[in-house]
């Protein structure tokens, strides 16, 4: 067994919001759920969105037990700013023809939810069999967009948080735990 080493809260962040081991057990639970609901179905691509679900999509997938594909798209809608413009970039597209599969979207977290609409709208008109979501976090007070969520890790207030793939301006990405973050 390796022993994790929790890096020491920087001054920026302001507390653990979630723990290294609560995320672990969550998204185990997830993958459960998911492996279950895809079990009679073939192509199953699981479509991480870069940069800030990198993390929450690998720990999902090797957790899996039912065969699946995995792809990246990346969007942006973010400067270095915390307020979403709603106005959605595709920066890099998924490499896999989406036709005919069962696509999984994989999130760290809905905000606003224009980033989940946009996605949805653009692959739903690549024909997928079938297209479902699944986000790591949610902030229900900030939810303007209609998007609903197949598959949530937590409910978080309205505040920035950072780790386990979310960053603000790209710091903060690779703690192994969830912070909440006023920028300094
Ligand atoms: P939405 O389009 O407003 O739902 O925003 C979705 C994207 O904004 C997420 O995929 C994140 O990359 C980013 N985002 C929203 N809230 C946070 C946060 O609290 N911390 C880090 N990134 C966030
Ligand atoms: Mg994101």
């Amino acid at each position: 067994m390796s022993s994790i080493t929790i890096p020491p809260l920087s001054e920026d962040l302001v507390r653990v919001l979630i723990d290294a081991d609560t995320i672990e057990r969550k998204v185990y639970e997830l993958s459960r759920k998911i492996s279950e609901d895809y079990r009679d179905k073939k192509d199953l691509v699981i479509v991480g969105v870069l940069k800030g679900a990198f993390i929450f999509t690998s720990d999902l997938c090797r957790q899996l037990l039912t065969p699946h594909t995995v792809d990246f798209i990346a969007l942006s809608s973010y400067g270095s700013s915390t307020d979403s413009t709603g106005n959605v970039r595709l920066i890099m597209d998924v490499r896999e023809d989406l036709a005919d599969k069962h696509v999984l979207i994989v999130e760290d977290i809905l905000d606003s939810g224009f980033t989940l609409e946009y996605l949805k709208r653009n692959f739903s008109a690549r024909k997928p069999a079938s297209l479902k979501t699944a986000a790591l976090l949610s902030k229900p007070d900030r939810l303007s967009a209609d998007v609903q969520l197949d598959y949530l890790g937590f409910e978080i207030p309205d505040v920035w948080v950072v780790g386990y793939g979310l960053d603000y301006a790209e710091r903060h990405r690779t703690l192994p735990y969830i912070a909440e973050m006023h920028p300094v």
